[in-house]
């Protein structure tokens, strides 16, 4: 038996392809559970211009996003922790690391463009570490894809089994509502986009002549014949299958309208993983073990530069976290008690005086955090699942201010920390190179750089594209592949030596000159 307080939180992240609806259905999902009392009170994270001034700009108005980082709330006795992700692709690795802080996600599918590239990148990193998904079809108030169809792409794209748990009558102009498989009921959709209406109809089964009150003997029709079709194909659902992350239940809904999302909230209480056991390189941390536990995944930077602190966002693992309690930095090998920790709860935080595994504490730092730094009560633990992964573009850092070379060195330090970008360091001449998934990330650090550090660079676009993690078993094999490589190695945070490349087909080639060397896509390989 799990302690009750662990067993009641469902930390989870809604996760989808910009413009599908996960901030609406956000949105929704506190309202659902009396957090927020009308819509329009989560900002959009939107930065569809790829311009850095717009960029910030939302950021600082979202109150620099550490409101929304977390969104605590309790419905029907458990206690409900929303991970928020940034939208904009150029940001997705903060995305895959705030997914290793969840126990589960909701994905959204925009029911007119089906899977689209980021729900296929999305998905992959939920697949690796085997987090259980449930989909939440999107927009059935417009007109899109066949259910069927959508479904088979759904499961082709993203190589999961599915599982529909309510099925959609009509679709666009014609849509009347959904049909709950799970609980034999016909919720009407009546569009309403600021309150919550209930417009629900028991009924015993399809059978059922209440069922001509509302639809059309026609679509009664369509309705038996879909269902029995859905039922023959995907069968009952096996909620063990689903916490393996191997099903993905199913649900058709409108966000904006309100609509699908009790459903859907209502299951997931019910269906959804509550924090699990997780693995450190050490041993295997159980969430019931009696002594704290936790570690970063993301670290937000107080954009205003008279205050420079910043706050780092711990997930907490196993045991009881207490504020004031002293705690153990693993990796720099110190005590440290944090006096005013946060917690969130809907968009207000507050001082938090204990938290449980499961939950989110944000913790004042004035520089001592990097993303997957570990606490403990003393032991030395470094969880697994944060990785870097491989960026897609390299540039070197050209100082433009010489009389500034300390502030540069600093910022450059601190912002790789955070998690902003990654950074490599060249030889001869140490020179600093930075990786980053997308152009944005370079404006911002220029932007930073600028405002918060008063430092100036340049950045210089070098041919790169991919990097390589290399490893050996023969330590002599892997010093001699680095001395002659030289050129194209760079040095990770941690000091791990990585390999930088055009093109996969430089890759293969180098596989091939050196079978004793192993090549990793991400920075995680023990
Ligand atoms: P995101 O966070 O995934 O990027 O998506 P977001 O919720 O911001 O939604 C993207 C757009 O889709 C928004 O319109 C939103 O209103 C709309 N939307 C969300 N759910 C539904 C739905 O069920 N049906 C329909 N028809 N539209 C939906 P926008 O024009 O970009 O923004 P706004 O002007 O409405 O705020």
């Amino acid at each position: 038996m799990l302690h009750p307080e662990i067993e009641k939180r469902k930390t989870f992240a809604i996760i989808s392809h910009p413009d599908a609806g996960k901030t609406t259905l956000t949105e929704k999902f506190l309202l659902f559970g009396g957090a927020i009392n009308t819509a329009g009170a989560v900002k959009r994270n939107k930065a569809n211009q790829s311009n850095t001034s717009d960029f910030m700009e939302i950021e600082r108005q979202r109150g620099i996003s550490v409101a929304t980082s977390v969104m605590g709330f309790e419905y029907n006795g458990k206690r409900i922790n929303i991970l928020d992700t940034p939208g904009h692709k150029d940001f997705a690795e903060d995305t895959y690391r705030t997914l290793s802080a969840v126990d589960s996600v909701v994905l959204v599918v925009d029911c007119v463009k089906g899977v689209e590239e980021q729900t296929e990148k999305l998905m992959s990193v939920c697949r690796m570490r085997n987090t259980p998904v449930i989909i939440f079809i999107n927009k059935m108030d417009r007109e899109g894809k066949e259910p069927f169809d959508l479904l088979d792409e759904i499961e082709q794209k993203l190589n999961i089994s599915l599982c529909p748990q309510s099925w959609p009558i009509g679709q666009g102009h014609t849509f009347k509502g959904v049909y709950s498989i799970y609980h034999n009921q016909l919720n009407l959709f009546h569009s309403d986009k600021t309150k919550v209406t209930d417009s629900v109809v028991k009924v015993n089964d399809l059978n059922d002549d209440a069922l001509l009150d509302y639809l059309q003997e026609k679509e009664v029709g369509t309705l038996k014949d879909e269902t029995e079709l859905v039922n023959g194909v995907y069968g009952d659902l096996d909620i063990s299958m689903y916490k393996e992350g191997l099903l993905a239940p199913v649900f058709f809904g409108s966000a904006i309208n309100n609509f699908g999302i009790k459903e859907l909230l209502d299951t997931f209480i019910e269906i959804a993983p509550s924090p699990r056991h997780r693995e450190a390189e050490e041993r295997d941390v159980m969430v019931d073990d009696k002594n704290f536990s936790g570690f970063v995944f993301k670290i937000h930077a107080n954009l205003d530069p008279k205050h420079r602190d910043r706050i780092a966002f711990l997930r907490i693992c196993s045991g009881k976290f207490e504020r004031n309690k002293f705690y153990y930095h693993t990796r720099q090998d110190k005590k440290m008690k944090f006096a005013n920790p946060m917690d969130f709860m809907a968009n207000e935080k507050s001082l938090v005086e204990e938290a449980w595994p499961g939950d989110v504490v944000g913790l004042y730092d004035s520089g001592n955090f990097k993303i997957g730094d570990t606490l403990t009560e003393g032991e030395k633990l470094h969880f697994k699942g944060i990785p870097s992964f491989s960026p897609a573009i390299f540039k070197e850092v050209e100082n433009m201010d010489p009389m500034r070379t300390k502030q540069l060195e600093k910022g450059i330090e601190q912002l790789t920390d955070e998690g902003v970008a990654q950074l490599f360091v060249m030889q001869p001449g140490n020179r600093k190179v930075v990786g980053a998934v997308g152009e944005l990330q370079f404006e911002v650090i220029n932007f930073r750089l600028e405002h918060e550090y008063g430092a100036k660079c340049r950045f210089r676009t070098l041919t790169y594209s991919r990097s390589r993690w290399v490893t050996s078993d023969d330590k002599k094999k892997l010093e001699e592949f680095v001395k002659r490589k030289q050129q194209h190695i760079g040095t990770d945070k941690e000091g791990n030596p990585v390999y930088l490349s055009d093109n996969d087909f430089m890759i293969e080639m180098t596989k091939r000159d050196y079978p004793d060397i192993e090549f990793h896509t991400t920075s995680e390989f023990k």
